[in-house]
């Protein structure tokens, strides 16, 4: 078969559509189809009822510390590829949490690129190895969303190497078909263009010969992007590449042997993505891995007088409070969001089956768990015959305004919509429409109901008939992310009498754009007041607490970073009066980046449980009993105060530069380097089992050290290994898994890349120093167990 012609070959260079490659079939080249990541398949459906497996957040997974589960949530992510028919994911995401700021943090495994790099690696070798192809992403510097379709990131190169760049060379050592360029600039140049960094670095020096391609809507010009060696642009149709490459070959801008190499490199990962695919995991060991991942990644903070673990049985009345227990926070607001189950129990459902038996529970949320957007339950407007008893009835029209024949009705039970390109045959967006929501709503309690309402494009709600309340605007064409910064909405206040029904409409119009969103909910009367109070009394009657807090799901999302690390304030009233009503509290924190914990001290225990995917409840329950060990130690650093962080505010100059000051010191690094302790130091927290350390030493460039389990159940401790010189950084860890009263004798392998500097003068890696003094420790600041290591040998 011969190869493609020119014109193919150039056309090879640009999507066909949002998640799609084109095909050549005289050629033998396949399309292939991409989804979003990396927490499960996240596109190419229809809507929201397109259920998909949820994976704990990549933040959870770099506190597991552990390579063979990472590979194993690889695969299964893998596994959900293959049985949807996506060939190839855009994950992992390898960026670092250099600032806790980051919208989307919980999206990155850690703030080390070692951790961030050996584990990203891991999952990409579990996911390829199920036949799906991973594009890891976004290369480089995307570590923060503000402003992030045009900041210029400022970096030294050996920054870049040593430490951005870092989790990117794993990924492609592991053999990744593809890279994804950031939106970002660096350096003066867009990632899409940065020839430096894709040819010179990633295709010259690491021998990539996968395929690079851009971020949605990425490119900004066709002869800039394809000359510094972006393959592929994405999504189709073309833009600047693909069949508009021609002229700029015949302008003589273009080599031609540079689109021959870009076609290739798609030929070549589309055909190898859509060969042999591994059969899909069986449901019950999915279901099995994300709680026992979850659980892996928990890390356990504070343990006073050994609160936890609990054993049902040991006491009478438990309190369960707080927001999240019962509107827990899965997973992260971006783009890539997955419909999860709607049948995966909440952690209070899960508590009540774990405990309930064996005593009695008292649940008071204590805050609104839905402070942002509220639930609208409300009954279909209309029976369309579909037997849905719940949710609005949908109704679109041709036209803006509601106005003639209704197109199709549907029932939708959510109060998020979200419509993308082309995929409801009523919905074409690029085209002008429009949709009516409508359902029946009876107030369970008299007084005043809060309406909400937010969209992209004109939207009213209209209460039996009469318009209640305008609101919504269209987003700029280039803000596809405009739509899913949900929460940002208008309200207003009806007054209901109990048991009053009302029907409650919504229309939304619009005109164009990618992607539309409309949202809307009802909040009931009731005081913060009373929900303090009821929790309050809940702990003061009962013998433990497990107080459940953190975000929404709207909280992290793309295109945003946040203001500051707290928890929102009424969550931190809730803290101080529950504990001070019941010193037993345990205070598990469900929030996807380093938080502001100050105010630890006031509780007994105290459990991050980052976004745990949907083996959320079954994983806590388990954690909290003692049923499972908590296995997470920090992937990022908890500072005692902002101000620590080496790297926070994230707004870029006036004159659109982010720089990177603090150089090779991000996150710990910056902290030990400044003589600051941290409140809780990246790498500690512990499980239930005690062990001891001893005998440290080297043997053949290896460090080893006799690990024993001291405690009478089974369990598990991460040696980490430090370098001090020249400047703190981790170069090597192993979790090790111990029976009860067990001893080992462990080898902690090196990460080699991490024992070399960049320099600039050779334009080379060079090793940090001949001879070089390595800490074993729990933790960054720990002092551990010296050992010397002669680099020189290594060699
Ligand atoms: C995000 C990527 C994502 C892509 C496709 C972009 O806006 O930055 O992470 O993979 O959209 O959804």
């Amino acid at each position: 078969m011969s190869g493609p012609t020119f014109e193919e070959a150039c056309a090879l260079t640009a999507g066909a559509a949002m998640w799609s490659t084109l095909a050549v079939p005289e050629a033998g080249i396949p399309s292939f189809t991409m989804s979003d990541g990396p927490l499960g398949i996240a596109s190419g459906k229809v809507d929201e009822r397109d259920i998909a497996l949820l994976s704990p957040c990549s933040t959870l997974l770099g506190a597991t510390w552990d390579r063979d589960l990472n590979r194993r949530i690889g695969a299964l992510v893998g596994s959900e590829a293959v049985a949807r028919g996506v060939d190839a994911v855009l994950a992992p995401n390898l960026n670092l949490a250099r600032s806790p700021l980051a919208g989307r943090a919980f999206e990155y495994f850690s703030e080390d690129p070692v951790l961030t790099g050996v584990l990203g690696a891991e999952w990409v070798l579990g996911l390829q190895a199920t036949g799906t192809g991973s594009v890891a992403k976004h290369l480089v510097c995307n570590d923060s969303e503000t402003a992030r379709d045009e900041v210029d990131v400022r970096l030294d190169e050996r920054t870049l190497r040593e430490v951005y760049l870092l989790p990117f060379q794993y990924a492609v050592e592991a053999g990744c078909v593809g890279l994804l360029a950031a939106y970002n600039k660096v350096n003066g140049a867009w990632c899409s263009e940065q020839g430096h960094v894709l040819t010179d670095v990633v295709k010259r020096e690491w021998g990539f010969d996968g395929l690079i391609m851009s971020d949605w809507f990425g490119t900004h010009s066709s002869e800039g992007t394809i000359n510094a060696g972006l393959d592929l642009e994405m999504p189709g149709p073309a833009r600047f590449m693909g069949e508009k490459l021609a002229a700029a070959v015949s302008a003589g801008a273009v080599d031609p042997a540079r689109i021959e190499d870009a076609a290739s490199r798609v030929a070549s990962v589309a055909r190898r993505v859509t060969a042999d695919k591994a059969p899909p995991m069986p449901a019950a060991e999915a279901e099995a891995l994300l709680v026992e991942a979850a659980a892996a990644g928990f890390t356990l903070l504070r343990n006073e007088g050994q609160m936890l673990p609990l054993a049902p049985g040991s006491v009478k009345r438990l309190a369960v409070i707080g927001p999240n227990a019962w509107a827990p926070c899965f997973q992260g607001g971006t783009f890539a969001k997955i419909s999860i189950s709607p049948d995966a129990p909440t952690p209070v459902e899960a508590l009540r089956r774990t405990y309930g038996t064996s005593c009695e529970i008292l649940f008071e949320p204590g805050v609104d768990p839905q402070p942002n957007l509220p639930n609208m339950s409300v009954a279909p407007a209309f029976d369309i015959g579909d037997g849905c008893g719940r949710g609005m009835t949908l109704e679109y029209f041709a036209a803006p305004g509601c106005t003639g024949d209704v197109l199709s009705r549907e029932t939708r039970d959510t109060n998020s919509l979200v419509w993308f390109v082309g995929v409801h045959e009523q919905a074409r967006f690029g085209e002008p429409g429009s949709v009516r929501a409508s359902g029946r709503y009876t107030a369970t309690r008299g007084g005043t109901h809060v309406l909400h309402l937010g969209s992209t494009g004109a939207a009213r709600i209209l209460v039996d008939g009469e318009e209640v309340l305008r609101a919504g605007g269209e987003i700029p064409a280039s803000d596809v992310m405009g739509v899913l910064k949900r929460g940002d909405s208008d309200c207003i206040g009806i007054d209901l009498a109990e048991g009053q029904e009302v029907t409650i409409a919504i229309e939304f119009s619009w005109t164009g754009g990618r992607v539309q969103g409309l949202w809307y909910g009802l909040r009931g009367p009731g005081s913060a007041e009373e929900m303090l109070q009821a929790a309050v009394d809940a702990a003061r009657g009962a013998d433990a607490v497990f107080l459940i807090v953190g975000e929404t799901s709207d909280s992290s999302v793309e295109s945003k970073d946040r203001p500051d690390t707290l928890l929102p304030a009424e969550q931190l009233r809730l803290i101080d009066a529950v504990t001070a009503a019941n010193p037993r509290t345990a205070v598990i924190v469900n929030v996807g980046h380093a938080f502001d914990s100050s105010w630890d001290h006031k509780a007994a225990a105290l459990l991050s449980v980052w976004y745990p995917g949907e083996g959320f409840a079954r994983a806590l329950a388990d954690v909290l009993s003692g049923a499972r060990e908590p296995g997470g130690r920090l992937p990022v650093t908890i500072a005692a105060d902002e101000a620590d962080y080496p790297a926070f505010a994230l707004q870029p100059a006036a004159d659109g530069t982010l720089t990177y000051s603090k150089g090779v010191l991000p996150g710990y690094r910056g902290l030990l380097a400044a003589g600051r302790k941290a409140r809780h130091p990246f790498g500690s927290g512990m499980g239930y089992a005690r062990f001891a350390w001893s005998d440290a030493d080297v043997e053949d460039g290896v460090p080893q050290l006799t690990v024993t389990n001291l405690s009478d159940r089974a369990g598990s401790d991460v040696v980490q290994v430090y370098r001090d010189a020249p400047e703190s950084a981790l170069v090597g860890f192993v979790r090790v898994e111990l029976a009860a009263g067990e001893s080992r004798r462990v080898a902690v392998p090196l990460e080699p890349r991490a024992l070399q500097r960049w320099s600039d003068e050779s334009q080379g890696w060079q090793p940090v120093a001949e001879r070089l003094s390595l800490r074993l420790a729990r933790h960054c600041e720990d002092e551990g167990l010296c050992v010397e290591l002669e680099i020189a040998a290594l060699a």
